[in-house]
């Protein structure tokens, strides 16, 4: 049997007795259970089955070890395929140590898998709370990475405001989510970001299939699993018709529900119109939704302004990055304390006239509620992860303190493998048709 972390003693280096009766050695990790570990293997590898691409990088990592002596503190949900992500980086010589970028978005199996199976200094339990999640970024930028890979720009954050004297230590960092490049950006606007971050959300091989694609089904599972409502003809709401929102209203209408999106900016509202969806105000949503699900990066979508006319019975999910999406503090302040757990992952806030239903805290209810992305979507940002560390391992010298993306090469190749992994080969163009599409002079 392993020993678990105790509370006074919770980041130590843990041993435990292998069914052979040697004493193994653990690296360092916070986790909730070593009783997970068979569990959070046999998930790990049925998520490797539907990750061929990352599959293909590992193994090339193997022979090559492009990060050997490289520390990478990563901040990522602890998810069966993040836990391959580690494996590849592991693979390709980094020492590496993972934490959770969200408190609610741990799977604790794989935390403790990661630890006793894989070697992988993990610090993540599922509900921790928030002095916990800073003391396990901190176990983080305490390795002093040489990379960083971040999921919302946290770990980044954290190095450039309270280790100022470790900013010149870290030769780069990656950024998973449209959230962290928001804040990145910032930084750079600012003139503060004091390393190169590659923004793998940027890749089109991320955004258009793991924010369109799985955070769409992922949301959808995660109200299912929450409320097993049905979703056919009900009036659904989608605040956001970015990448995340697109995908999630095509979801929702897929299986039959009615959807309308809640937008800012008149392009998207116009696209959402034209993809079929009704486009109206925040106001009025609140007033016609039975289902509201915020996706826009931005702050109180759904306010106490909305909450007062929503109807009773109203469910409110968030897949933003942040809790922040709706606001929390008015729907507390407005149930006066009258809140009780309904059902896992529902909270029901009584306002005396009316319940409204709260799902997974306000967190990214994909997550929160169901398992995230399917891996097969995760395969192709994770890629892009692995390649991205590998180039900036090899390029950051060359790089300077601002937001890059991945270079359209590697892009390419990663979606290329995909579709070869599904037995799928496409067109390459005719000699005659590289000639025509590089020349100018032929019209008419
Ligand atoms: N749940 C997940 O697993 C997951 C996965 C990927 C991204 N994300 C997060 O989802 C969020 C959206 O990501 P994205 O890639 O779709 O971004 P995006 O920039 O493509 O889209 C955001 C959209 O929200 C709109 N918006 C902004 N403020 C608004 C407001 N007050 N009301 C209505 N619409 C508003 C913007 O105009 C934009 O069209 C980000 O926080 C991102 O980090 C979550």
């Amino acid at each position: 049997m392993t020993e678990s972390p105790t509370p006074d003693n919770p980041m130590q280096t843990t041993s435990g007795d292998a069914s052979n009766g040697q004493t193994v050695s653990y690296p360092p990790h916070d986790v909730a259970d070593f009783s997970l570990v068979d569990e959070g293997v046999r998930r790990i590898e049925w998520a490797e089955r539907e990750m061929p691409v990352l599959r293909l990088i590992r193994e090339r990592f193997e022979k090559e070890q492009p990060l050997a002596g490289l520390r990478i503190g990563a901040c990522l949900h602890v998810t069966t395929e993040t836990a391959n992500l580690m494996r590849t980086l592991k693979a390709g010589g980094a020492d590496v140590t993972l934490v959770a970028s969200n408190p609610l978005s741990t799977k604790d199996d794989v935390a403790a898998a990661l630890v006793a199976e894989y070697g992988i200094s993990c610090y993540a339990i599922r509900g921790e709370d928030n002095e916990t999640y800073y003391r396990h970024l901190n176990a983080a930028a305490d390795t002093h990475p040489h990379i960083t890979m971040d999921d919302g720009c946290d770990l980044v954050t954290l190095l450039h405001k309270e280790r100022p004297e470790q900013l010149a230590e870290v030769l780069a960092g990656t950024e998973e989510t449209t959230t962290g490049v928001i804040r990145l950006k910032a930084m750079v606007n600012d003139g503060a970001l004091a390393f190169p971050v590659v923004a793998v959300n940027e890749a089109q091989t991320k955004h258009l299939f793991d924010n369109r694609y799985g955070t769409g089904q992922s949301t959808v599972d995660g109200i299912l699993r929450a409320t097993n409502l049905l979703l056919a003809g009900r009036r659904c709401v989608v605040a956001g018709y970015g990448w995340v929102g697109r995908g999630i209203a095509s979801r929702l209408s897929g299986m039959g529900a009615r959807v309308a999106v809640v937008e800012v900016d008149p392009v998207r509202a116009i696209e959402a119109l034209m993809d079929g969806h009704q486009v109206m105000t925040a106001g009025d949503a609140a007033q016609w939704g039975e289902i509201f699900v915020t996706a826009t990066g931005n702050l109180n979508v759904f306010r106490e302004e909305h909450f007062r006319v929503m109807q009773d019975g109203a469910m409110l999910a968030n897949s933003g990055h942040f809790d922040a999406e709706l606001e929390l503090a008015a729907l507390e302040r407005l149930a006066e304390g009258h809140i009780r757990e309904v059902r896992e992952s529902v909270q029901e806030y009584d306002l005396g006239e009316k319940k409204l239903y709260l799902l997974a805290e306000g967190r990214l209810v994909n997550l929160g509620a169901a398992e995230g992305h399917p891996a097969a979507v995760m395969d192709m940002s994770f890629a892009g992860q692995a390649l991205a560390a590998e180039f900036v391992a090899r390029n950051h010298e060359s790089l300077d303190n601002a937001v890059h993306v991945l270079p359209e090469d590697l892009d390419a190749d990663i979606a290329r493998l995909k579709l070869e992994a599904r037995g799928i080969f496409i067109e390459g163009m005719t000699p005659e048709q590289i000639e025509y599409t590089n020349s100018w002079d032929q019209g008419t």
